[in-house]
């Protein structure tokens, strides 16, 4: 954790090293000065994996930079807020990745009302790693290009955010820092997850004062909502959860929802799947997370949050989900399987099969092989059989499909067979 900043710069995969040391050169040229910040120096620290966007303050004109950066390589430039001094620059990285570099220009900001968005002004890097959330993201390290080659300068750790990712603690700046942004307590649980950190006790005692403040209420649930779905994207969500019902935040953000012993193990179960098994992703997680959660805190969710239509659909399935699960009984035909979970997306199914382990064998098999089964003949051909087009040409695919899932007819010959004998109003019958 204590690696010299030089040896921090090795750390970083070779196109950000490229990328970066053209963004540093060149902000010689702007007589500007760069620093990397926040979590990609913790990150980097700690030895953690890097995200695609590494952000950098600019002493200095962060747009004027951005603009150059991007044509010096070859990237787009994006998102340009004039008024908050920030841009963004997407190149092309290794492997066809994308490398998003954000520049924004070292600021402060002062919160004009409890949650609202900050006002800015230009101010020094010591001001700008102040205004931060955490001791662990208020992080600096200089770069500088010296013969075209990336260096680093000095490494800024004014609140020992270094010593906490040791230790293993979580720490706010100052007393004023979750009324300026109330979302901080949603960000210190994944960072807390995430890094195994525990707050310190003036950090539980102010997040304890803001939740009984209600201060989450006086952020949009547009905000909130996008650091739930960041949660979602964490390795171990249901650990977000876990700390999120722990600090008592559960109630203001999802009520219902609370942590249980049954619910810790679906989890593990999605965590620890093997690589054959149905796959997992933020969606799955969260039908995982609100499996048990009644139909009116589901309702709620829905009412309250701008939820993708993804999403929202898979909080529609849910009740209906655990009322299916006892219905797939053992020695249940793949036909009826197949009836009973077709009104199902893949990713409820995928939800039920790491909720309800008794029937994991059966959504495994409904997902790998009978979901996307055909019957052996399609519409053309049945009407060539003498069907005209209606629908009876609609029930007897269906029912030539669930007799092709139960293994009674396995060819286009016998098809027809079943068709000529069994179709009801088709000529053969
Ligand atoms: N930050 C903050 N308060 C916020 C949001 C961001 O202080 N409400 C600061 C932190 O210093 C943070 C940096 O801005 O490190 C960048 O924010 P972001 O990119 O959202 O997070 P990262 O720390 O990079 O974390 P992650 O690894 O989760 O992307």
């Amino acid at each position: 954790m204590h690696a010299p900043p030089e040896a921090l710069l090795t750390r970083l995969p070779p196109d950000y090293r490229a990328a970066l040391a053209q963004a540093a050169s060149l902000a010689e040229a702007h007589a500007a000065r760069l620093w990397l910040v926040g979590g990609v120096v913790r990150d980097l620290l700690c030895q953690a994996p890097l995200g695609r966007d590494v952000d950098l303050a600019v002493e200095g004109d962060a747009l004027a930079l951005a603009h150059d950066l991007a044509t010096r390589l070859g990237g787009r430039l994006r998102a340009v807020h004039a008024v908050f001094g920030t841009a963004s620059v997407e190149v092309q990285a290794a492997g066809g990745a994308t490398l998003i570099l954000d520049l924004a220009g070292s600021r402060v900001e002062r919160y004009p009302s409890p949650g609202a968005l900050p006002q800015v002004a230009p101010a020094p890097i010591e001001d700008d790693l102040y205004r931060r959330d955490f001791s662990v993201n208020a992080l600096a390290l200089e770069l500088r290009a010296v013969d075209g080659q990336l260096r680093a300068g000095r490494l800024l750790d004014p609140f020992g955010g270094r010593a906490d990712l040791v230790t293993g603690r979580l720490r706010l700046l100052h007393g004023e820092s979750l009324r300026d942004d109330p979302t901080r307590m949603l960000r210190g649980v994944r960072l807390a997850a995430r890094l195994a950190l525990r707050p310190d006790p003036a950090t539980a005692a102010q997040i304890q004062a803001a939740l009984e403040a209600g201060y989450l209420s006086l952020v949009s649930d547009e905000r909130i909502l996008t650091e739930l779905c960041l949660s979602l994207e964490e390795p171990r969500p249901d650990e977000t959860l876990r700390l999120a019902d722990a600090w008592g935040l559960t109630p203001q953000v999802v009520p219902g929802l609370a942590w249980s012993e049954a619910l810790a193990e679906r989890c593990a179960r999605l965590a620890v799947a093997p690589g054959n098994a149905p796959a997992g992703g933020p969606l799955v997680w969260a039908g995982l997370l609100l499996y048990d959660l009644a139909t009116e805190g589901l309702t709620a969710i829905t009412a309250r949050y701008p939820l993708p239509a993804e999403a929202a659909d898979l909080l529609r399935q849910l009740p209906g989900l655990r009322a299916v699960a006892p219905l797939l009984t053992p020695g249940l035909p793949n036909s009826g399987i197949d009836r009973l979970l077709r009104p199902f997306s893949v990713t409820a199914v995928t939800v039920l099969h790491y909720a309800e382990p008794a029937v994991a064998a059966t959504t495994a098999r409904y997902l790998r092989q009978l979901r996307t089964m055909r019957a052996p003949l399609n519409g053309n051909d049945l009407q060539r059989l003498g069907i005209a087009p209606g629908p009876l040409l609609g029930q007897t695919l269906e029912a030539l499909r669930a007799a092709a899932l139960d293994g009674e007819v396995n060819t286009r010959e016998e098809a027809e067979a079943w068709v000529r004998r069994y179709a009801p109003g088709s000529p053969g019958a």
